[in-house]
């Protein structure tokens, strides 16, 4: 593993699951965005609001929450995105945001849910399949978090994930 990997090379603990034990380590959810920012696309996606985020988790799978919830903002974005991660006490709060369309205020459960895509969605591109929500969540969830819908300022979605934060190493050793 490369030393830029943005996760701990000792994963210590496993979570059970149906698919089985999967191993978690300290994960430092900024790397994870600036390294799925590398990317190009179809909008340019302003990184300036992502600070520091250190959580416990299943790397492969925050970096799924992050990828799925960056595409869907640049798909979706009309001019621009914006990506941002802060540590608020016992929380790491990652907000994507776009200004396209957004979700309606009465469809932002359902959002949520499988095979759900939006009429806009649908008509911009027969393309998606509307579970990349569905897992995001449920990967957040399992992680102990909760991920949430709203208006953006930028007049578009405002994805929004909170997860528990990783203890500080000298919080650790009491
Ligand atoms: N940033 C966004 N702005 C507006 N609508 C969105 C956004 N992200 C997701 N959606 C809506 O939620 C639906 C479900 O998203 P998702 O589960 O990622 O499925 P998919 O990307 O395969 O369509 C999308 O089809 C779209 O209608
Ligand atoms: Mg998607």
């Amino acid at each position: 593993m490369s030393d830029s990997a943005p996760w701990s090379t000792t994963c210590w603990r496993s979570r059970g699951s149906r698919r089985g034990a999967r191993p978690t380590c300290e994960v430092d959810l900024d790397e994870l965005c600036y390294e799925q920012l590398q990317r190009t696309f179809r909008v340019p996606i302003d990184r300036s609001g992502v600070l520091a985020g250190r959580v416990i988790g299943v790397p492969d799978e925050l970096t799924s929450v992050v990828r799925n919830l960056i595409d869907n903002a640049a798909r979706h974005a009309a001019t621009a995105a914006r990506v941002s991660l802060a540590t608020y006490g016992p929380t790491v709060r990652l907000c994507v945001e776009d200004d396209g369309p957004g979700v309606p205020m009465e469809l932002r459960e359902k959002v949520f849910e499988r095979f759900t895509r939006l009429q806009e969605a649908r008509s911009r591109d027969a393309g998606g399949s509307g579970l990349g929500l569905a897992l995001t969540k449920r990967i957040v969830e399992s992680h102990g978090g909760r991920i949430f819908v709203e208006s953006a300022a930028l007049g578009g979605a405002a994805f929004v994930v909170e997860l528990p934060a990783a203890l500080a190493d000298d919080e650790d050793d009491w």
